[in-house]
């Protein structure tokens, strides 16, 4: 089988007030396709003839919904507490058998472009078929700390690098031969077990622990909260020679914090003005005077004024909140 994984674990912190704990960012009706998740499950449906959905106890009502309303069956794994991908993506491979191969994708990201993601995939499925770890690349085009690295010659993966700070970001755009990791991966289930057993041999062990008692589609919370919390850029993208690259010719974002929201909207010309101001969630008459690259974000309960260049802290905001998350 091919099967496709939906990773819906995060909260979208660094889209706050916009994205909130209980309502986050991929369930927003923020587009005219819909919601991001909707939109998401309606673009692997062709090439995919499972899914598995790995949520959390806050979210999953929240796809089961959206699930529903396009008529799609699925596997639901829900997280008792989140423990980062590394995790999440192997409950997903304990599911599956060990020689099926898993597309997974984050459930938050705007892509243009049917035609080019599909030959993408099928380039991954190949590649994954034959024991490969395959992440899929985009062209990088500024230095933004909160992406994956990845240096390539061809499909070869020279090295992995996970948000690197800002001077090395500088130095990778300048050398040219790097790609933006997408978040978007395939392999084979057993592959990627293997993989993860021999580098986080601690989350491999933890992870099945909480697989084993889980109960129902829940995952046993106290095994859970045993579980290092790791990203599988770290834990498997950074460390692996089994990696191999498809260099994607689609539209991509990462709606992960509000430059690049303001980068995708100041493409279609929305809420952005010629400093570089933007604001999201009012029709109210904006006006800035003399500030530059400033966000302004409004919501009902919450007001959000954030320099565009530091935009990765805003989650550093939402972790301080005891309300209003
Ligand atoms: N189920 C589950 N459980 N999902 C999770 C968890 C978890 O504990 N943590 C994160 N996720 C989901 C998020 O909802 C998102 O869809 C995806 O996994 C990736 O997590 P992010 O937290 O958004 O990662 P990131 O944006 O910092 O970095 C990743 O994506 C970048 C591109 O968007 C990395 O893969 C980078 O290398 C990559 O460039
Ligand atoms: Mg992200």
């Amino acid at each position: 089988h091919i099967i496709h994984v939906i990773l819906t674990g995060g909260v979208g912190s660094r889209l706050w007030p916009l994205s909130r704990k209980r309502f986050p960012k991929q369930y927003l009706n923020l587009f005219k396709g819909g919601s991001l998740f909707g939109m998401t499950v309606a673009r692997n449906h062709a090439l995919c003839d499972k899914v598995t959905v790995v949520g959390n106890c806050d979210n999953y009502l929240l796809s089961k919904e959206i699930m529903e309303a396009q008529g799609v069956d699925y596997t639901d794994i829900v997280e008792a507490t989140p423990r980062n991908t590394a995790a999440a993506i192997a409950f997903a491979a304990f599911a599956a058998q060990p020689e099926d191969i898993l597309i997974v994708t984050p459930s938050d990201h705007v892509i243009v472009g049917d035609e080019a993601y599909e030959h993408a995939m099928q380039e991954g499925i190949e590649k994954a078929s034959k024991g490969y770890i395959v992440t899929f690349g985009i062209q990088a085009t500024r230095p933004e700390t909160g992406y994956g690295y990845i240096e390539y010659e061809g499909d070869q993966v020279l090295s992995f690098r996970e948000k690197p700070n800002q001077d090395t970001a500088e130095d990778f755009i300048e050398q040219g031969n790097f790609l933006w990791n997408s978040g978007m991966f395939c392999f084979r289930a057993d592959t990627f077990l293997a993989e993860l057993q021999q580098f986080e041999p601690k989350v491999y062990a933890t992870a099945w622990a909480a697989w084993q008692n889980r109960n129902g589609d829940m995952l046993d919370e106290a095994l859970s909260a045993e579980i290092p919390s790791i990203s599988i850029d770290y834990a498997v993208m950074e460390r692996s020679k089994k990696i191999r690259v498809v260099a994607t010719r689609f539209e991509w974002s990462d709606l992960g914090s509000f430059e690049s929201l303001y980068e995708y909207l100041k493409e279609t010309g929305h809420n952005v003005d010629e400093n570089g101001n933007m604001v999201i969630g009012t029709e109210l008459f904006t006006a800035f005077v003399g500030l530059r690259n400033t966000i302004l974000v409004y919501t009902k309960d919450a007001l959000l004024v954030v320099q565009k260049e530091r935009s990765q802290d805003v989650k550093k905001i939402y972790n301080t909140l005891e309300r209003h998350q």
